[in-house]
């Protein structure tokens, strides 16, 4: 198989590069778990088989059981208070000890806690929540949500957009990876090109209000009956960062044909952006706010769908009815990470990194012609692969081999779309390790 033709999100378990770096596990153990992964695990992309066996993660590190250490600079977006965070692993433990699970029909301190916690981070009215262990289902739950609010189910969404992998939420992605042997999709999901501020899919300029958002409201206008416009404020695999215009711009078409905006920021919320939440950058505020993975400390499972409160409108059905919902080992750990990130005053370091990133990011890209774009915000970045930057053709393959090249040198991260280099380390990184890590692409990148 040609390796362009299977480089879509993420790397690929069967490409040529995987079958080299499997070929150079010497150490006996990490053979073993390997193999017997490949074999007790259903293989799928991106997961069985593997590409290593982790022993231990810390902070801003990945340790394997062979002994190499990585600085991992894709974490899932789990890892906004770092790995192991002390102070979430205390509270974490504290209440194992005092009530582990909380049966549905009964409420707990904790789950009350972080409801009332998000109610005053959030502006407005958006002080409604209900939780979950998984993005995805956060989806669902407000895709439900705007289908009793509106009476309406069609919903429009982006193309390359991820949204998680229940067929709700792969019905509203925009990745043909994940649909591909899984129609028929959820009904009346219409999609529309995203802002993409290198490709400029409808033209113009990426970051200009009248294409991308305008297309949004012509096909609101010629479909109708639209419930609901679904988003990642700030797309996540390969970082696209609309401009302030375009979302006040989206807010304003929203609010003129009754349509709900859906705000994803599962991946990016809790300070990835430099700010707690993505869309206060943008001046806007969704009407269904999804939170997700960093939401449980990196260490348990949690998510959330927070909306208005004139919306607590279905009282009569079950939007979510997830086991674990009201769970006080997620309350702790959301309200521990919450608390690490305000007490640490993380939000002006990140923006700080995110300066001197760009910087050096941009220096890169002055020196080696295989970037064509770098682009991002805080500390999530992207740098986009091409083989010629007049025609922008994407480098795929030298993505992959660049990955794998940059995991010997001991920096971990994932590539996403094919050709871009998605980074997002812990946001408590020091200087010295996003240095450490600059010198590891700059070193790469020579090979290119
Ligand atoms: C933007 C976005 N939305 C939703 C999800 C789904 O979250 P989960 O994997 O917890 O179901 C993800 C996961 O990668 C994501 O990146």
């Amino acid at each position: 198989m040609n390796d362009n033709n299977v480089h879509v999100e993420g790397d690929v378990n069967i490409s040529g590069e995987r079958l080299k770096w499997d070929s150079q596990h010497t150490d006996l153990l990490t053979q073993q778990i390997l193999a017997d992964d490949a074999r007790y695990f259903l293989h799928q992309s991106m997961s069985s088989p593997c590409l290593d066996v982790l022993q231990e993660c810390n902070g801003c590190e990945i340790a394997t059981v062979s002994g190499r250490t990585l600085l991992d600079f894709h974490g899932n977006n789990v890892h906004q208070a770092g790995y192991g965070n002390d102070y979430v692993v205390k509270r974490i433990n504290e209440q194992l000890q005092k009530l582990p699970f909380s049966p549905r029909r009964y409420t707990n301190q904790p789950a009350v806690n972080l409801a009332k916690k998000l109610a005053d981070l959030l502006p407005g009215d958006l002080n409604r929540s209900l939780f979950t262990p998984a993005g995805t289902s956060a989806i669902g739950m407000a895709i439900k949500l705007a289908r009793v609010v509106t009476g309406k189910h069609k919903v429009i969404s982006h193309w390359d957009s991820f949204h998680g992998a229940s067929l709700d939420a792969i019905s509203v992605g925009g990745e043909s990876d994940f649909k591909k042997h899984m129609g028929p999709m959820m009904p009346g999901v219409i999609h529309i090109p995203p802002p993409d501020s290198y490709r400029n899919i409808l033209g113009g300029n990426g970051h200009d209000p009248h294409t991308h958002a305008d297309y949004l409201e012509y096909v609101i206008r010629k479909e109708g009956d639209i419930g609901a416009f679904i988003a990642e404020t700030i797309r996540n695999t390969d970082v696209q960062v609309p401009s302030k215009a375009y979302w006040q711009r989206i807010r304003e078409i929203c609010d003129k044909y009754g349509v709900l905006l859906i705000l994803d920021e599962i991946p990016i919320a809790l300070g990835r952006t430099g700010k707690m939440f993505a869309f206060e950058h943008f001046d806007i505020e969704p009407d269904i706010l999804c939170l997700g993975k960093g939401l449980g400390g990196g260490i348990i499972p949690f998510a959330a769908m927070v909306t208005r409160d004139k919306y607590n409108v279905a009282q009569d059905i079950s939007l979510g009815h997830y086991t674990h919902e009201k769970s006080p080992l997620g309350s702790v750990a959301a309200l521990a990470t919450i608390e690490f990130l305000e007490k640490e005053n993380i939000f002006e370091k990140v923006i700080q990194d995110g300066l001197w990133i760009k910087e050096e990011l941009n220096h890169l890209k002055d020196k080696f012609p295989i970037i064509g774009d770098v682009r991002g915000i805080g500390l999530l970045w992207a740098i986009e692969l091409v083989k010629d930057r007049e025609t922008k053709e994407k480098a795929s393959a030298e993505a992959e081999a660049f990955m794998y090249d940059c995991m010997r040198g001991g920096l971990s991260f994932k590539v996403s779309q094919g050709n871009v280099i998605q980074l997002s380390p812990a946001l408590t990184v020091s200087r010295k390790e996003l240095q450490k890590a600059l010198s590891i692409l700059a070193l790469s990148l020579e090979n290119f």
